[in-house]
């Protein structure tokens, strides 16, 4: 058992391997935080908490005449907000009285084995003889009647904590939450950085890194999903930490709508994080009895880098993310038609795509955007998920056929959360979008939202994505989202609770995705939205790989794929070979250099493959060859950033291990040259210090893994601008130096 209660020191232990957290309760029955860090011996930790009489730092009323305890400094799990506690709070509530207090006590505990669920919402799940163990503590407020249930879920030999909230309304009265965060965290000590994942559209997941400063700190997102601009996951680090040293510690959000994550340096340089559903229009009224789930976050510590902490949340999400067989399987290499044809095309073009792709090596048709209702640009069509017959004269099914015939399977793109007002949803349900009474609603990409919250509009979502999935054969489906959302508004819904429907739209997008995704296992589901605006852990609940971003120049995915592996398995990342000059950017870069950064994630292609001369098709049937013999090295390896596209103008390089350390796989892009530069060496990661590699076959020289990984492997100074390369480890014998 992983967790521990002592019941003479009313402390908590949670240990994970190489972890341990601890807690306690204090002797007005305030939940005090102890320890989170590198695991430790059994010791009495209760010396971290420290009493001094301190000006302006209110008393709890229990504690009587002793002005040295106050939660205006003590280190808490959740906490109190208006009794003391003048941080970021965990919980805002407006209870029945109108008072807005919650001061909550320990009111029981309970320990075991196996992981809490989550209701209604996406979380981390345990697996069979995992050895995963929950703790439950309970938080009362005597006077409101409002008690809260802190969750935490030790994933052992994970190194993982996964925390959740319930708050339950044991009071007489209605009461009113304003926010409610997932995970509260304090440190006694604050002098860290943070590390946040930041962007665009078209720029996704950058990450910035800061100095805790002074105050409150937040990234976030209320624009009704996880967001291009910031994603749900920050690393607090040393200011030493690098990718192989130092403490870092992960905190990932298990939810695909609004969140919060703030950092406050206090008046004692003490550091709080929370994290959770953005309290920004977020207002949930429960009447006596009623409760409210938050959603899930995931916490993980390592103490030797960044590299160590993306190797927790790789294999978390590789392994405990959601049931999809596909995360097991190999995926299969696509060519999408969007690039290639974007609304312009009909069966006949499709079928030249396709078949012109089979020289390639490709394994699957995906077509894209353009084939329903009436849609020959983003003007009309969306809600209307009947095939356009002007365009697929055979429909959908006859299109499926023919694409098998040829030996490809066959995919399809929808947008199941949105409506144009050109299209006969909309005209026959003018009032299933989000969108306020009186007031004409706010457009994006000239189409609205629908709106999730209602049971009706998610039934009709339901019923035309089963609908299709039954009238022909699909293998894969792109699940897109092409505009954030505004006017969160629903017709259904009583005017005191309209802050509701924001999450009520989340709970109503993950039991679609129940009825949809996981009654058709045997689909690959790729999430999307305009690239990687939705790119977290709940939307991979679901779908087992994002397309990253829509941005496919070669040289900017470079650091957008460095940004997104900080959290996200490789297995997460669909990655495509499209057509140059780059329609984003203009840039044109070699075809072998698109295929080693696409090989980076799940390889695919985007271009109109008639275009390619006989040559090029070669080219990319070797790529594909090879990443398809690399498939278990890149998507299940362990992955080491090699150097960072950010810091280094030069190299941009990275590197998949295998488990055993026998093979590895290095590939590199040169962003940038010098006239007449130095040579350049690349110091290798993860290898056995003490075994003897060979590099790309070569039987003429062999190079042990300390060599590599303090001398370096030297980069060819015949690589020009944009040049990539590849070289494939495989270990030879083991020996002694
Ligand atoms: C989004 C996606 C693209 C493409 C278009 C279609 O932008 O990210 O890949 O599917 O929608 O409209």
């Amino acid at each position: 058992m992983s967790i521990t209660f002592y019941e003479h020191s009313k402390t908590f232990r949670l240990d994970t391997r190489d972890s341990s957290y601890l807690m306690a309760i204090s002797k007005y029955g305030d939940l005090l935080h102890l320890y989170y860090g590198d695991r430790i011996p059994d010791e009495d930790l209760s010396y971290l908490i420290e009493l001094r009489d301190r000006g302006f730092s209110p008393n709890p009323h229990e504690a009587g005449n002793d002005r040295t305890f106050s939660l205006d400094f003590l280190p808490q799990e959740f906490s109190t907000s208006d009794s003391g506690d003048y941080r970021v709070e965990s919980i805002g509530v407006r209870n029945a009285d109108g008072s807005r207090i919650f001061a909550g006590k320990a009111a029981g505990h309970t320990i075991y084995s196996g992981k809490y669920k989550v209701p209604g919402m996406p979380s981390v799940r345990a697996l069979e003889g995992e050895g995963t163990d929950t703790l439950e503590i309970r938080l009362k407020d005597a006077a409101s009647g409002v008690s809260v249930v802190l969750y935490y879920g030790v994933f052992e030999e994970k190194n993982v904590i996964t925390r959740a909230v319930r708050v339950v309304n044991e009071g007489e009265g209605p009461i009113r939450l304003e926010k409610l965060m997932s995970v509260t965290l304090d440190f006694k000590e604050a002098n860290y950085d943070w590390i946040t994942l930041d962007g665009r559209h078209m720029m996704e997941r950058h990450p910035s890194r800061s100095a805790i400063r002074n105050g409150v700190q937040s990234v976030g997102s209320t624009r009704g999903s996880s967001s291009h601009q910031h994603n749900p996951f920050v690393i607090l680090c040393e200011k030493t930490a690098d990718e192989d040293r130092g403490r870092c510690y992960g905190c990932s959000f298990v939810y695909s709508g609004n969140f919060l994550a703030e950092a406050e340096r206090d008046q004692y340089r003490q550091l709080r994080l929370n994290m959770g559903i953005h309290p920004t229009n977020f207002e949930f009224r429960l009447e006596p009895g009623e409760d409210f789930f938050s959603p899930e976050a995931v916490l993980a510590y390592s103490g030797n880098g960044l590299t160590g902490l993306s190797h927790i949340y790789h294999r978390l999400y590789r392994e405990n993310l959601g049931t999809s067989p596909y995360r097991k399987l190999p995926r299969p290499v696509v060519i999408n038609s969007w690039e290639a044809a974007y609304f312009d095309f009909d069966e006949e073009k499709l079928l030249n795509i396709a078949r012109e792709s089979l020289d390639m090596g490709v394994e699957l048709f995906v077509l894209d955007d353009g084939w329903f209702g009436k849609r020959d640009d983003d003007c009309s069509g969306l809600g209307d998920w009947k095939v356009n017959r002007h365009k697929l004269k055979g429909g959908l099914s006859g299109l499926s056929e023919q694409i098998h015939e040829m030996g490809l399977k066959f995919g399809l793109w929808v947008e199941p959360e949105m409506v144009s007002e050109d299209s006969d949803l909309f005209r026959e349900h003018p009032d299933w979008h989000l969108g306020i009474k009186g007031r004409p609603a706010t457009r994006g990409r000239y189409q609205l939202v629908l709106d999730l919250s209602r049971k009706d509009v998610c039934d009709y979502i339901i019923d035309s994505l089963n609908r299709i999935l039954d009238e022909a054969r699909i293998e894969y489906i792109k699940w897109d989202l092409n505009r954030n959302i505004t006017d969160v508004w629903s017709g259904q819904t009583d005017k005191e609770r309209q802050g509701e429907v924001m999450h009520r739209y989340m709970l109503g997008l993950y039991r679609i995705m129940d009825e949809v995704i996981l009654t058709h296992p045997d689909v690959l589901f790729c999430g999307c939205s305009g690239g990687g605006g939705r790119f977290d852990p709940a939307m991979l609940y679901y779908q087992p790989q994002i397309w990253c971003s829509d941005n496919t120049d070669a040289i900017n995915r470079l650091k957008i794929q460095y940004g997104t592996s900080f959290v996200y398995p490789i297995s997460s990342l669909e990655a495509h070979v499209s057509i140059c000059p780059n329609h984003q950017t203009g840039r044109t870069v070699s075809l072998a250099t698109r295929g080693i950064v696409a090989s980076g994630g799940i390889l695919g292609y985007e271009l109109n493959s008639t275009v390619l001369d006989r040559e090029e098709k070669e080219l990319c049937r070797k790529q594909v060859e090879a990443y398809k013999e690399n498939y278990a090295l890149i998507a299940d390896g362990d992955y080491y950033r090699l150097t960072s596209p950010f810091e280094n103008h030069y190299v941009t390089a990275w590197q998949h291990v295998s488990a055993n350390r026998t093979q590895a796989l290095v590939s590199l892009v040169l962003t940038d040259t010098e006239g007449n530069d130095g040579q350049l060496y690349l110091k290798l990661k993860g290898l056995k210090k003490e075994a003897f590699y060979r590099i790309n076959g070569d039987e003429e020289r062999r190079y042990s893994g300390a060599v590599l990984m303090n001398a370096g492997l030297p980069i060819p100074g015949t690589l020009k601008q944009y040049e990539g390369i590849q070289f494939k480890l495989q270990q030879i014998m083991e020996g002694t130096l």
